[in-house]
């Protein structure tokens, strides 16, 4: 079982004395409420490093005023149970005043890629997570460190801090990790009803529909019309976006010359959930 540090000081003794026998290490940041696609990135990550660390931390700096920080899921005991199942070797899981401590006052912020999409409906939601990415990555000393494609435009806002601020981490990108009906793994799928969640899995049934238009040579903004049109007729209450957009810059693209490179995103709204999903065109 993976032991469990709470300060940033037992982190880096930890670390510390892998780097001096020479081990390589990843991090796995996460909220916790893991579930297979969180657990996926362990094993992703495990064929890169030699130690594993997982972080557990509901950062409140990327929850947006009326989001559900306070009822976000916390079960400290069941993800320690299941990353006690996974190559992991250590959890962080440190207490708000250990990352953000009385005076605190930088924060990581981003142009451009921040403000399309998620982060034009979750004002500042990227800035928090800038912050505290760039915070774990630093005093953790990782070498590398994975997220998933689930949080596809999360991962780009990374890489480029990453990139930007020269931080001297490897960032991988793992894949999305879907339910047996296609629904993505979410911590927050656990507040659709019965009814919700049936019809939640066909999002990812459109997307796939979608991507097919785009091959057989539906013009972009057509094809996006149309699975938006699909998705009201099945069910979603609204669609906040679907778009296919280049996969660094996340903008909007007019036509798929490189079809490989192209990313299809959407997010479409059931109840109180705002639903994720993102494949390549
Ligand atoms: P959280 O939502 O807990 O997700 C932690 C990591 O798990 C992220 O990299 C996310 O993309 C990945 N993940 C979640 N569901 C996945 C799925 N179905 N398939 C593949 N990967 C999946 O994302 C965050 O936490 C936070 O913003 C964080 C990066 C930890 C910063 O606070």
């Amino acid at each position: 079982t993976p032991k469990i540090v709470r300060t940033k000081k037992e982190l880096q003794t930890h670390v510390q004395r892998w780097h001096r026998a020479g081990q390589k290490v990843g991090l796995v940041p996460t909220m916790g409420a893991l579930h297979h696609g969180h657990l996926s990135l362990v094993d992703y990550i495990a064929h890169s490093v030699d130690k594993i660390i997982a972080t557990i931390f509901v950062n409140p700096t990327q929850f947006g005023a009326g989001e559900d920080l306070d009822s976000y899921p916390r079960q400290e005991k069941q993800d320690l149970e299941a990353l006690s199942r996974t190559a992991c070797d250590l959890v962080f899981i440190p207490d708000a005043s250990e990352i953000y401590p009385d005076g605190f006052s930088t924060t990581v912020s981003l142009s451009g890629i921040t403000e399309i999409l998620e982060g034009a409906k979750r004002p500042g939601h990227f800035d928090g997570v800038a912050t505290v990415v760039t915070k774990l990555l630093l005093m953790s000393r990782c070498n590398v460190a994975v997220f998933g494609e689930k949080d596809y435009q999360q991962l780009a806002v990374i890489k480029q801090v990453t990139k930007d601020l020269d931080l001297p981490v490897t960032i991988l990108g793992a894949p999305l990790i879907r339910e047996k009906d296609g629904l993505a793994a979410s911590s927050r799928n656990a507040y659709l009803s019965e009814k919700e969640r049936a019809i939640a899995a066909h999002l990812n049934q459109v997307l796939k529909e979608c991507v097919t238009l785009i091959h057989t040579g539906t013009p972009l903004r057509e094809a996006e019309r149309i699975a938006r049109q699909s998705l009201l007729d099945i069910g979603f209450e609204s669609i906040d976006y679907i778009t296919i957009v280049d996969p660094t810059s996340l903008k909007q693209l007019d036509s798929v010359t490189d079809i490989n490179t192209a990313r299809l995103l959407a997010v479409a709204r059931l109840g109180r959930v705002r639903l994720l999903d993102n494949m390549p065109v």
